[in-house]
């Protein structure tokens, strides 16, 4: 096994080097090249929650390689300031604000609607949108929040977004989840947390667990379409989400904090890499593929993914058929 194999694989058992900006400063010594100039050129490029931290780097790194970018916000407001923002730094990015919220699950077909009705072709959509609320909460249709905004909207939102993906030919969905997945299980049997003492960052990490095994089976349904569907964690990157619902962890990991450009990293070089194209299913860590659990007390059994795909069916009523 290659030196690089080797310090890579001990950066990733280790969490903190290899999550931190330790994690990219030594990796990038060894991983992929970067995607080609203009490689996103002729492309459109969908992100969720596109106005602050990670998904804001993500549109401007898209944006970088030449992709038309659709900011998906909850807030116009804050989309326009993301989007002023950006184009201080990239004045020929080609940038717009469309509104979002994909935790409010009857909205999305207005979005995709929206969405469709100024471009046939979708390169990519990133799920990208992420929430620690404080307290249990849910939204007006009574779906706990974490659930709705990193599962069940980003599954719409995917279903919505099919044809227009399909059509690209080289498609591409890309689910950002959290390496604080690796502490939770599947919890089928509690989707909704209503059982116990409701944890802010269980309740992130178990809904996070749910998109890396909600990707393969994505992965599994549009394969025939030839849709990529990868999941991938940023490492511990700073961001305004962590500024605000992580501050003790912000203060002990300041210094060693990636920047969001860092945190992104992957996820743009998966939007415009070959081996975006070629793999699915994947679960991505700084351009390497990464095991989904470290312990055997946290990986699902095939039947709870099944599980997993079949509950979020039932709640969407979406896609009609599988496998
Ligand atoms: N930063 C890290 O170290 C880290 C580590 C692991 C995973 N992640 C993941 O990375 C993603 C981005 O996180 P971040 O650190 O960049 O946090 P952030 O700065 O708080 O950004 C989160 C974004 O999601 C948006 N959002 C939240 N709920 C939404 C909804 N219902 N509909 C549409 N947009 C919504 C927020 O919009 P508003 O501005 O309107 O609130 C904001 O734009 C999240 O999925 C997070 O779980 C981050």
């Amino acid at each position: 096994m290659p030196f690089s194999a080797i310090l890579d694989q001990a950066l990733d058992r280790s969490v903190v080097l290899g999550f931190s900006r330790i994690g990219p400063l030594l990796r990038r010594g060894w991983w992929p090249p970067d995607p080609a100039p203009g490689s996103l050129s002729g492309s459109v490029v969908a992100v969720t929650g596109a106005n602050s931290g990670l998904g804001k780097a993500t549109a401007a790194g898209a944006a970088r390689l030449g992709a038309q970018v659709r900011m998906l916000c909850r807030s116009v407001e804050r989309g326009a300031q993301a989007r002023a923002e950006i184009l201080r730094e990239l004045p020929d990015a080609d940038l717009h604000v469309d509104r979002c919220d994909v935790s409010d699950l009857a909205s999305l077909p207005e979005v995709a609607d929206a969405l469709r009705a100024v471009t046939p072709r979708v390169r990519a959509l990133v799920h990208n949108a992420g929430v620690m609320p404080p307290e249990r909460a849910e939204t007006p249709a009574g779906l706990e929040l974490t659930l709705a905004t990193h599962v069940l909207g980003p599954h719409l939102l995917t279903h919505l977004l099919r044809a227009p993906l399909a059509d690209d030919g080289a498609g591409r969905v890309v689910f950002v989840a959290s390496g604080g997945m690796y502490t939770q299980r599947l919890r089928m049997d509690d989707p909704e947390y209503t059982e116990g003492e409701y944890s802010p960052p269980v309740a992130y990490a178990r809904t996070k667990r749910m998109q890396v095994h909600l990707a393969e089976s994505w992965a599994r349904e549009l394969a025939a379409e030839r849709v990529s569907v990868h999941s991938m964690h940023p490492g511990w990157a700073d961001t305004p989400g962590v500024q605000t619902s992580l501050p003790g962890f912000r203060k002990l990991t300041g210094p060693f904090l990636r920047s969001a450009e860092e945190g992104a990293d992957t996820t743009v070089w998966l939007l415009a890499a070959e081996e975006g194209a070629r793999t699915s299913g994947l679960f991505w860590h700084d351009r390497a593929p990464r095991r989904t659990s470290y312990l055997s007390r946290t990986a699902p059994t095939p039947g709870e993914v099944d599980e997993l795909w079949r509950f979020c069916v039932d709640e969407t009523g979406v896609p009609p058929r599988f496998p």
